[in-house]
């Protein structure tokens, strides 16, 4: 299994990681047009193997994307991350750019490649990724939703001071400030709803802390977050090497479910060899339906500043 991370920068780097140190692949290719920086990564990166315990090898590569041939799995992290007071989607003009470039070159190389969005403002970069290249649907996938429900489950867990492994939750819609649904009804701590161990004030906050959570670290860090982000990546990654038929909410192209169409955005799929094997249509109420299409209204305004 040989995957390529373009962008050796904090999250592509943390994602490179964690894909090693998970030990499931043969190799992972850093590629970053700065020069000799995927190198560099690349070595201290393997560097650690003997310390971490893996026998992944990981590369790196100033701009070759011949080096990146053959890959499973590409993920595109380039672009520019978004500083303190940005939205993600302020970040359209110069990332659209890039990952129009990127991924035609990736896809040039690695034509069986299943691809992994990450580059902000996430949704509307996996749309473009959809409609300037030939990748079926289920070969282009959004990282947002297993970050966004990582982190509600981080809050969960706070507001209720447990183990984060008593907690179940997820957070679908749009990757940004305003369009993100974490399911609060649907969230558990081992089966039993949270909302029996929280007020609606508290929960209301968790929601609200939910959905800034970039916000609130790029704000702390000066620079948007890598190590959760990386390791977001790096679960969707092994879900797909390891065919193990996981579900996470992902940035995925709609045809009628949830009553959306062209747009892509975050639902729960099935993740395995095959990329997105399945969107899971699960009842929501009107209210959270309704918040999902007003998250989708921003998305589709993000997408209409793209020049397809
Ligand atoms: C975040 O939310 C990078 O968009 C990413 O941290």
């Amino acid at each position: 299994m040989k995957v390529t991370v373009v962008g050796a920068g904090a999250v592509g780097a943390s994602c490179a990681e964690y894909i090693a140190i998970k030990d499931f692949c043969s190799e992972v290719v850093l590629l970053d047009i700065k020069e000799g920086y995927a190198e560099g990564k690349a070595m201290d990166l393997m560097q650690t193997a003997s310390l971490n315990g893996f026998d992944t090898k990981i590369t790196g590569t100033t701009g070759d994307y011949t080096k990146t041939a053959g890959s499973d799995i590409v993920v595109i992290t380039s672009g520019i991350p978004r500083k303190p007071g940005m939205t993600r989607e302020e970040l359209i003009g110069i990332n659209a750019g890039i990952v129009r470039t990127v991924s035609e070159n990736l896809i040039n190389h690695s034509p069986k490649a299943i691809m992994i969005v990450v580059s902000n403002p996430m949704d509307t970069m996996t749309y473009l990724v959809h409609k300037t290249t030939s990748l079926p649907k289920n070969r282009i996938i959004g990282m947002g939703g297993a970050l966004d429900s990582a982190r509600f489950k981080y809050r969960l867990a706070e507001a209720l001071n447990a183990p984060i492994s008593d907690i179940d939750g997820m957070v679908i819609g749009g990757h940004s400030d305003t369009g993100m649904v974490p399911l609060t009804r649907l969230a558990t701590r081992n089966s039993i709803p949270v909302t029996k161990f929280m007020s609606e004030k508290r929960l209301d906050q968790v929601k609200e802390d939910t959905k800034v959570g970039g916000a609130t670290l790029t704000k702390l860090l000066g620079t948007s977050a890598w190590y959760a982000p990386g390791a977001a990546v790096s679960a969707l990654v092994q879900a797909i090497a390891c065919d193990q038929k996981k579900m996470f909410p992902c940035s995925t192209y709609l045809e009628g479910e949830y009553g959306l169409n062209d747009i892509c955005i975050g639902a729960p799929v099935i993740l395995g060899r095959n990329g997105v094997e399945r969107v899971v249509e699960m009842e929501l109420t009107k209210d959270e339906l309704d918040h999902m299409h007003t998250s989708a209204e921003g998305v589709s305004k993000t997408n209409g500043l793209l020049n397809l």
